[in-house]
């Protein structure tokens, strides 16, 4: 395939939704989610001993910047296993540079990891025992529980859980009813038909999840 020149404040080009959605998505999960380091070393141990993941995979990638990538050569970049056949990734930038701002449109706010319902106040305590303060579990609202907190690199890490069960999975626990989905769609559009189309393509439930 050709590469061109990208530019990183190019956007893709608004379509207008046609009420298509595809049931079964092309995509499967995160394949790998790429964050940035100054520190490899103790990322490598907050992810490993915090966040109880796996070093997976060691390397160092070249400057290519035709396709965005870090504009340094021969960075460190590893992977981490975070369960489920995805992987968290990092690259180790130099030190010096200035943090990122999580509050900004295109940036990353935070982070969360999903986690059964009957392990979320283990993994709570087992946070809480490497001195890291932790904010909550907290209510979201209904099923939805969740703590807060930061890692090693000042990114901001949530810890979710729906209390819908261990055996539902996370997409499954999100589903809302008709009634619930209306509600918030029509503080976004003017036109009721854009709800409708939306709402068509919404695989919604009948009854609230517990
Ligand atoms: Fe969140």
């Amino acid at each position: 395939m050709a590469v061109t020149d990208a530019d990183p404040k190019a956007r893709p080009k608004k379509a207008k939704f046609t009420g298509t959605t595809l049931t079964t998505p092309t995509t499967r999960g995160v394949d790998h989610l790429a964050l940035v380091t100054d520190d490899m070393a103790e990322t490598m141990e907050f992810y490993t001993e915090v966040m109880g993941m796996q070093l997976l995979h060691v390397r160092r990638v070249p400057y290519a910047p035709d396709r965005g990538q870090p504009p340094y050569d021969d960075l460190r970049h590893y992977f981490f296993g975070m369960g489920n056949d995805s992987l968290l990734a990092f690259f180790e930038y130099p030190k010096g540079l200035d943090r990122s701002d999580r509050d900004l449109p295109g940036g990353m706010q935070h982070l969360a990891f999903h986690v059964p319902p009957d392990k979320l106040d283990g993994m709570v305590e087992h946070v809480k025992s490497h001195g890291i303060d932790v904010v909550g579990p907290v209510s979201l609202g209904g099923r939805f529980w969740s703590a807060y907190f930061y890692d090693n690199n000042g990114i901001r890490l949530e810890l979710a859980t729906s209390l819908a069960g261990n055996d539902i999975s996370n997409v499954e626990s999100v589903l809302q009813t008709e009634e619930e989905a209306r509600e918030e769609l029509e503080t976004l559009f003017d036109d009721g038909e854009d709800v409708e189309r939306w709402l068509k393509a919404m695989p919604l439930v009948d009854e609230p999840l517990a």
